[in-house]
């Protein structure tokens, strides 16, 4: 009789105890579950950019649309007009260089993208009732070709210079 009800007790504990594991593997899984997808959104905010220099797929792209609609003036090494940083005779300013001797880095991702999609809007991204020779490409560039031009341009920077310039895009993002 005492055998049989420890029998009895032990079946009884041995399933409670399966339940027991199972709910602590549950949990497990679920706080893993937590931390890689904290790992993946902090990833992704770190290198939140659209325009990637370290996906050659990308750079590829880019650098196929710049020698189609952006090399004419911005040059094909990327060198910019001739002494682009004296104004032309009809006031305007000649195309700056996109690789690190220019001031291209000089600005947050967000304000690239916006510049080639939309021109050098006055009041957004020159003073007001500038005047500006960079033609807008919203009409004839899809944002993905844009990005990519981004990229491809950024691949041509050192790489302290493009981290200065990855810094200001998460600083801008930021605000
Ligand atoms: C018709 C000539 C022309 C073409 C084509 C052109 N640009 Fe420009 N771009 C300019 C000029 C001129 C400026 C300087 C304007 C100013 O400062 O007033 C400029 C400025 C810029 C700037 C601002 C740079 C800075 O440092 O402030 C960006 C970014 C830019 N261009 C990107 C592009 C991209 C990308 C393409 C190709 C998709 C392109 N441009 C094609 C003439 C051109």
């Amino acid at each position: 009789m005492h055998e049989e009800r420890n029998e009895i007790a032990t079946q009884d504990s041995a399933p409670s105890s399966a339940v027991r594991n199972r709910v602590g593997v549950g949990l497990l899984a679920a706080s893993f579950a937590f931390l890689v997808g904290a790992i993946v959104v902090a990833l992704f905010q770190e290198g939140k950019t659209l325009a990637d220099p370290g996906n050659p797929e990308q750079v590829a792209r880019g650098k196929a649309v710049y020698a189609q609609h952006c090399a004419a003036c911005h040059g094909a090494r990327l060198e910019g007009q001739p002494n682009w940083q004296e104004k032309l005779p009809s006031g305007r300013m000649p195309a700056p260089p996109h690789d690190a001797s220019g001031h291209t880095w000089h600005h947050p991702d967000s304000v690239l993208f916006g510049i080639t999609k939309y021109s050098l809007v006055p009041g957004k991204y020159a003073p007001p009732k500038y005047e500006s020779d960079m033609p807008a490409f919203g009409g004839k560039l899809k944002d993905e070709e844009i990005w990519a031009v981004l990229a491809y341009i950024k691949s041509s920077w050192p790489n302290k210079i493009r981290e200065a310039q990855r810094e200001m895009t998460r600083n801008a993002a930021r605000r």
